[in-house]
């Protein structure tokens, strides 16, 4: 089995507060890209995974935590091998580890044949991470509660995607927790760009927000110089996805993506040239 994790960037990211259970109450509109890991399963007596990044071979990769927990819950005791190829870079804000923990959910319950429905996969994955349910109602889909809670939206016209990730990889825990509540939102940016995309308008007219962009660069100054030049080279209203360090910039035309994309390359910066998956 071959399967081909997506990874994702955040429209819109509004926090709307901290809740009793320390988390952050969230409303975002969430996108699956082309970008994708590889995860090949295979039959096997034991679990065992083998991953090109040396760093994520370990008990820690979110693909190895889905094998153990599908396995907990259904009693299921044999193995499989799992092959992971990152190609999504490592704490940038892209989702990468869980969607390689959704992918594994649901390429484990087909090669078991454990028939839990893709609702049971999405609220196994919400207890490995809060971004891994999204990834059962990709491309395009709203997600509220602390992440984990997602209904999936009409999917979005193809958009030329350039994604720049300073060196800096980001703690999600330490930029959440450097949030002050003036910086909380009400929910009405994510309202505002759901009524740009009912509009159909083009993605230079979206209406983009992210409540974690200004604590994150405070921390982490690689990321406001990434905003600055994905501005220089062409894009006119970057974005961070996620809590960073990956910036975005949205293109109608390949082009002109292509265009900022060639202006990036080679200047230190990872960064990458993809579209939104449209369905
Ligand atoms: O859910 P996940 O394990 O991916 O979250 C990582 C960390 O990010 C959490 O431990 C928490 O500190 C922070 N977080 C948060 N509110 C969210 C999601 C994550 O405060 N909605």
């Amino acid at each position: 089995m071959v399967l081909r994790p997506p990874a994702k960037v955040n429209l819109s990211l509004d926090v709307l507060g901290r809740r009793p259970d320390g988390y952050h109450a969230l409303r975002s509109v969430m996108q699956a890209l082309d970008l994708h890991d590889t995860l090949e399963i295979y039959p096997a007596d034991d679990l065992a995974l083998d991953c090109d990044v040396p760093a994520l071979g370990g008990e820690t990769n979110l693909a190895w935590r889905a094998a153990i927990l599908l396995r907990e819950e259904t009693g299921y005791r044999g193995g499989a091998r799992l092959v992971l190829r990152k190609r999504i870079p490592i704490d940038a804000g892209l989702g990468g580890g869980s969607s390689d923990a959704a992918t594994a959910l649901i390429g484990l319950n087909r090669l078991w044949g454990l028939g839990l429905s893709e609702e049971r996969l999405a609220a196994l994955g919400a207890r490995l991470g809060s971004d891994v349910p999204f990834f059962f109602y990709a491309p395009t889909a709203l997600a509220t509660g602390r992440g984990e809670t997602v209904v999936p939206l009409p999917p979005l016209p193809r958009v030329h995607v350039v994604l720049l990730k300073p060196h800096t990889g980001v703690s999600t825990r330490q930029v959440f927790a450097a949030l002050t509540p003036a910086l909380y939102s009400d929910g009405s940016q994510t309202e505002a760009l759901l009524a740009t995309l009912r509009a159909n308008l083009p993605p230079s007219a979206w209406s983009l927000s992210n409540d974690l962009q200004r604590t994150a660069c405070l921390l982490y100054p690689a990321v406001a110089r990434a905003l600055d030049e994905l501005r220089a080279a062409g894009a006119s209203n970057p974005l961070m996805t996620g809590s960073g360090s990956t910036c975005y910039a949205l293109f109608a035309r390949e082009e002109d993506a292509r265009h900022t994309y060639e202006r990036l390359h080679g200047a230190g910066n990872w960064t990458t040239l993809t579209s939104t998956t449209t369905r």
